[in-house]
């Protein structure tokens, strides 16, 4: 991976660094000389992670924070304590997402994919907005999938209670988080923070490893010899996070470094701004958190 900037002096957060892409991202952000907070849902994985992360980048910088982010409750207290750890924050990756065959439903009772792919990033993004205002110019990241472009945000069934596919809840999740994404650039017009949203390429990571569909492990097994390794999915992020070229791009959606067009339902501004209505109704958001955006 190119390094393209020093990243001295700067702090990252990056949610889901304990494996694949994230984990990546970690290193190369590291290696730069950022400080570097991952988080995962186990103390012991991710505090193994995070000494291999300081191997790998001969930074000891490197952070740890524990939260199962498909609960609301424990993206709150993440928030806490990273407000507590850091009196700046200069990135945010949202990276943590997933793949899940079967409908689940979280502790808060919300479908699983949508709660952790999109409402998950969506309030922490939300809490920690006022401390990357602080320490702008700052940057928003999050990892999309070109899966977005299937995409529908079928607000009559955001949950998929009455019908349910893995696949079409992975589709919304990611035009979810690249919608989240354009609205949330609008937001911050003049703020000195950006948002910018990507596509990391097919990765040989663990994704969907937790919840298979029939065939998957075949599929994977045969896909794996062309797949991008996990340091070539994180380059999209590690640009976007780091480079000076990235500096105020704001908005826009990228892959393979390059900015690219969403589907046309994804720059449709009634519908992106009623995603938002509908999330921080979903996330409860606090009127002074709310007025924060
Ligand atoms: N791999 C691909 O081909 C591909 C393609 C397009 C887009 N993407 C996107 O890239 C991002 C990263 O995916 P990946 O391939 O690197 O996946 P991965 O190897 O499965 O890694 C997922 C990361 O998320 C964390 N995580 C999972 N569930 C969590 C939860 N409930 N709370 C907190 N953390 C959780 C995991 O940490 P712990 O298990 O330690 O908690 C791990 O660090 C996702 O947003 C995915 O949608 C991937």
């Amino acid at each position: 991976m190119t390094v393209t900037r020093s990243m001295s002096g700067k702090t990252v957060l990056i949610t889901g660094g304990t494996g694949g892409i994230g984990r990546a991202a970690a290193v190369a952000l590291a290696s730069m000389g950022a400080r570097v907070g991952i988080t995962g849902r186990d103390r012991a994985r991710a505090e193994d992670s995070a000494a291999r992360i300081r191997a790998d980048s001969g930074n000891r910088a490197v952070d740890v924070f524990v939260a199962d982010m498909s609960s609301q409750a424990e993206v709150r207290r993440l928030a806490d304590a990273v407000l507590r750890e850091y009196p700046r924050l200069d990135v945010l990756l949202n990276n943590v997402g997933g793949f899940w065959a079967h409908r689940h439903l979280t502790t808060d009772g919300l479908e699983h994919t949508f709660a952790l792919n999109h409402l998950a990033p969506f309030l922490l993004t939300s809490l920690l907005l006022e401390r990357l205002k602080t320490s702008a110019p700052a940057r928003v990241v999050t990892v999309s999938s070109n899966a977005q472009s299937m995409g529908r945000i079928d607000f009559a069934d955001l949950m998929g209670d009455r019908t349910y596919s893995g696949q079409q809840a992975y589709n919304q999740s990611k035009l979810a988080n690249v919608m989240f994404t354009y609205e949330l650039a609008k937001r911050l017009e003049g703020t000195g923070v950006t948002a910018t949203v990507l596509h990391p390429g097919v990765t040989s990571t663990s994704f969907g490893a937790e919840d298979t569909a029939r065939g998957w492990g075949a599929l994977i097994a045969v896909m794996r010899p062309f797949m991008k390794t996990p340091e070539q999915g994180a380059e999209t992020s590690v640009y976007l996070a780091s480079s000076p070229e990235a500096e105020g791009l704001t908005g826009k959606y990228f892959s393979d470094r390059a900015p690219r067009k969403t589907q046309k339902a994804s720059y449709d501004a009634a519908t992106t701004a009623r995603l938002w209505q509908v999330s921080a109704d979903l996330v409860g958001l606090s009127p002074p958190a709310r007025a924060a955006l």
